[in-house]
C-alpha cells in the first residue's frame, strides 16, 4: 500500500482525525443552523475530509466543488491561480464555507474568498484540515481548523505526493529528515 522508497511517519492518526472532524462538524452545524449553507470544497485534497465532515453535519446544506491550480510563468517566478468552477453552482445569497486540505502560504484560500465574494455570496468562511506553521504569506485566519502542523511535507487523508497517498486514512510525513517534525496542536475545540 505504501511505497517502501517513501517511508511515511504518522503525524496525525486516523482516530484523531475522525474525532476532530466530528467536533468541527458539530461546530459548523450549530453555527449555520437556519442559514443557506453551501460547503465549497477545493479539489482534490479536501475530498476525503468533505465526505467525512458532511456526514457529521445534520442540517440542510449543499455541496459544491471548485478547482484552483497555480501556474508559474515561463519567464518570471510569479504564479497565476486559475479557478475552475465547473462544479460550483450559483452561490449568490448563500453562506459559503470554503473547505481546503491545508493552509500553507494562504494564497489559494485568499484568492478563492475574493472569488466567492465577487459571485455574490452572503458570507464566506474557511475551514481547513491543516495549517502549516511558519509558511503563511497572506494574512488569513481560518474559521475552522483541524490541526496545526510544523513545516513538513504531509500526505494522506486527501493530501498527495505525485497524485498518490491521498487514500491513506491518516496524515503522515513523507521523506522525512530527522528533527523536521514537532508537536501537533488542536487550536480550536
Ligand atoms: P497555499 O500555499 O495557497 O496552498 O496555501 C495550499 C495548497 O498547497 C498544497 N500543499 C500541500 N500538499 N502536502 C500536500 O500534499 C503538503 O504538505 C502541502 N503543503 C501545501 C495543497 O494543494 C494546498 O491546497
Amino acid at each position: 500500500m505504501v511505497n517502501p522508497d517513501h517511508p511515511i511517519r504518522t503525524l496525525i492518526s486516523e482516530a484523531a482525525i475522525q474525532e476532530r472532524v466530528h467536533l468541527l462538524g458539530q461546530q459548523i452545524e450549530s453555527d449555520y443552523r437556519g442559514r443557506p449553507l453551501t460547503i465549497l470544497a477545493v479539489l482534490t485534497g479536501s475530498l476525503i475530509m468533505l465526505a467525512d465532515l458532511v456526514r457529521r453535519i445534520r442540517i440542510s446544506h449543499r455541496i459544491a466543488l471548485i478547482q484552483a491550480s497555480s501556474y508559474r510563468g515561463a519567464t518570471t517566478t510569479a504564479t497565476t491561480l486559475v479557478i475552475n468552477e465547473a462544479f460550483a453552482p450559483d452561490v449568490a445569497d448563500r453562506d459559503v464555507l470554503l473547505l481546503d486540505d491545508i493552509l500553507d502560504t494562504g494564497r489559494t484560500l485568499a484568492a478563492l474568498i475574493r472569488h466567492v465574494r465577487d459571485r455574490g455570496a452572503r458570507s464566506v468562511r474557511t475551514a481547513v484540515l491543516l495549517r502549516k506553521l511558519g509558511r503563511q504569506e497572506v494574512p488569513l485566519e481560518p474559521d475552522y481548523c483541524g490541526f496545526t502542523i510544523p513545516d513538513v511535507f504531509v500526505v494522506g487523508y486527501g493530501l498527495d505526493y505525485n497524485d498518490d497517498y491521498r487514500h491513506l486514512p491518516y496524515v503522515g510525513v513523507l521523506g522525512e529528515h530527522q528533527g523536521a517534525s514537532g508537536p501537533v496542536s488542536h487550536p480550536r475545540s
